[in-house]
C-alpha cells in the first residue's frame, strides 16, 4: 500500500518526482499555479524533453496514481508532501526562496498537522531547520531530501539513483522512515545524516562537479599549448578508481539550471560563515574564461590572427541546449557563445534538434529547423552541444554550402570517419587540432 504524497512544483524535479512516485506505487497529487500547464498535464501532455516521462505521467494518470492541480487544498490528504520549487539566483549569487516562502505561507494553512515536509529542490544549509521553526508549520517534521537526477536522464536517475540521502532532526526518525519509504520499490541504498549535512551535500556535489569540469577544460588548454591529447590525459586520469570516468569531457563550459546557481550561492553561503573557498571561485572564475577562449578559438580558425576580425562573417551553429538529450536553454553556454560571436558582429545562423525556429530569447541568434541551412556561406561551422545527431549529418552536403571547410568542434564530437571524404578541417578542445 502506498503513501499519500504531495508534490509541490511541477518543474523537473516535481514533475519527475510525482510521474515516478506514482509509477512507484504511491498516490500522489502534484500542485503548481500555472493553470495552463496544469491543464496540459491533465492531459498527458508533457512539455519538457525527458525520455520516458510523458509515458509515466499518462500511465499515472490512467491508473487514478497522479493527479494535478492548482488549488494547494487538494494536499490535505497528503502524508509527505516534497517541496519542489525553484530556488533560482539572487542578485548577489545567493539562493532566493521567495518562492518557497510564499509557498509555506499557504501550505501552512492546509496541510494535515502530522505530515511530513519535505525539502527536494536544492535549498540552502539551514532550510530544513529554519522551516522546523516557522510559526505556522509548527509539529511538522521537516525532512532534507535533495535530488540529485541529471536532465535528460531525470526518470532513469529517479528510479535507479546511486544513493537517496535524507536528512533529518534527532526526533524526527518516523518521518525520516517514511519519506525513505517512498523509495523502497527503487531498493537503492539509503543514507540517513542531519538536515545540514544532506542540504550541503547536495550543494557540495554539484560544486565538485564544478570543479572537475574547469580543471579539465584548463587542462585542455594546456595540452594545446604542449601537444598533447586531453582525450589521452582524461582517459588515463579516469582508469583511476579515485577518479572515475564520468564528467572528464572538455566543452565550452560548464551550464544549465542547477552548476551555476549552485556554485554560486555554495559561494556566497561560505563567504557569509568567512570560509574563503577560493577553489570554487577559481572554477567559477575559469568557467567564464572558456566562453571567451572558445570565441578566441573561432576567431582564429576563421581569420588565421589572433587579433583578427570576425565583423561581417557568417558562422553556422550546431547545438544551442547546455548538454545534449534536452531542449533546456538556461545558463546555456551555447547561447552565451552564439551571442557573444554577434557582439563581434557575426551573423549567427543556428540548429539544435531540440530548439525550434522561432524560441523566443535567442535574438539576434538566426534559429533554423533544418541543419543543412547554417553551412550556407558560413566561414566556419561550430559544434556548442554534443548532439549525437550531428554525426549522421551529410557533411559532404554542409562542406559543398560552406564559405570555408572549418569546423570548430567544442565539444571533441566528430571524431574518426564522421566526416567521410570531405575536406573539413577540424580544431577541437584539447586535441592539438
Ligand atoms: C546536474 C548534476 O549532474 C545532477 O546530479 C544534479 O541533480 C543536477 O545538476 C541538479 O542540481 O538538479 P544537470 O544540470 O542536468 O545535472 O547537468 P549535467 O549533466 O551535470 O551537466 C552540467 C554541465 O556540465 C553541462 O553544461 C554539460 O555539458 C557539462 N559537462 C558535463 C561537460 O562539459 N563535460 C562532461 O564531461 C560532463
Amino acid at each position: 500500500m502506498g503513501s499519500r504524497v504531495g508534490v509541490v512544483g511541477a518543474g523537473y524535479v516535481g514533475l519527475t518526482s510525482a510521474a515516478c512516485l506514482a509509477h512507484l506505487g504511491h498516490h500522489v497529487i502534484c500542485v503548481d499555479n500555472d493553470e495552463a500547464k496544469v491543464e496540459r498535464l491533465r492531459a498527458g501532455s508533457v512539455s519538457i524533453v525527458e525520455p520516458g516521462l510523458a509515458e509515466l505521467v499518462r500511465e499515472g494518470l490512467a491508473e487514478e496514481r497522479l493527479a494535478f492541480s492548482t488549488d494547494p487544498c487538494a494536499l490535505t490528504e497528503a502524508e509527505v508532501v516534497l517541496l519542489c520549487l525553484p530556488t533560482p539566483m539572487g542578485d548577489g549569487g545567493e539562493a532566493d526562496l521567495e518562492v518557497l516562502d510564499r509557498a509555506l505561507d499557504t501550505l501552512a494553512t492546509v496541510l494535515r498537522p502530522d505530515c511530513t515536509l519535505v525539502t527536494k529542490s536544492t535549498v540552502p544549509v539551514g532550510t530544513a531547520a529554519r522551516l522546523t521553526e516557522a510559526p505556522g508549520l509548527a509539529g511538522r517534521a521537516v525532512v532534507s531530501n535533495p535530488e540529485f537526477l541529471r536532465e535528460g536522464h531525470a526518470v532513469h536517475d529517479f528510479l535507479h539513483p546511486d544513493r537517496i540521502l535524507v536528512g533529518a532532526g534527532h526526533g524526527d526518525t518516523e518521518a525520516a522512515d517514511r519519506v525513505a519509504g517512498l523509495y523502497a520499490g527503487t531498493g537503492a541504498r539509503v543514507v540517513r545524516s542531519d538536515t545540514a549535512s544532506a542540504e550541503l551535500a547536495k550543494y557540495a556535489s554539484n560544486a565538485f562537479l564544478a570543479v572537475k569540469l574547469s580543471f579539465v577544460n584548463t587542462m585542455a588548454d594546456l595540452c594545446e599549448r604542449v601537444g598533447a591529447d586531453i582525450t589521452r590525459v582524461t582517459d588515463t586520469m579516469g582508469m583511476d578508481g579515485r577518479i572515475g570516468p564520468d564528467f572528464l569531457a572538455p566543452g565550452p563550459g560548464w551550464g544549465g539550471s542547477c552548476l551555476p546557481k549552485d556554485t554560486h550561492a555554495l559561494l556566497r553561503a561560505a563567504e557569509a560563515e568567512g570560509v574563503d573557498f577560493a577553489l570554487v571561485r577559481d572554477a567559477v572564475r575559469a568557467n567564464e574564461r572558456q566562453q571567451a577562449m572558445v570565441v578566441r578559438k573561432i576567431r582564429y580558425a576563421v581569420t588565421g590572427a589572433v587579433d583578427g576580425t570576425l565583423t561581417g562573417t557568417r558562422i553556422g551553429v550546431l547545438g544551442l541546449a547546455f548538454k545534449a538529450g534536452t531542449g533546456d536553454l538556461r545558463d546555456s553556454p551555447a547561447v552565451a557563445v552564439a551571442q557573444q560571436l554577434c557582439r563581434h558582429g557575426v551573423t549567427v545562423v543556428a540548429h539544435d534538434p531540440c530548439v525550434p525556429a522561432g524560441t523566443p530569447g535567442l535574438d539576434p541568434v538566426h534559429v533554423v529547423d533544418d541543419p543543412y541551412l547554417v553551412a550556407k556561406d558560413a566561414s566556419a561551422l561550430v559544434v556548442l552541444t554534443e548532439w549525437p545527431e550531428f554525426l549522421t549529418l551529410n557533411w559532404q552536403r554542409l562542406e559543398a554550402v560552406a564559405a570555408q571547410p572549418i569546423i570548430v568542434d567544442t565539444r571533441n564530437l566528430l571524431g574518426g570517419t564522421t566526416l567521410g571524404h570531405t575536406g573539413f578541417r577540424v580544431i577541437g578542445i584539447g586535441t592539438g587540432e
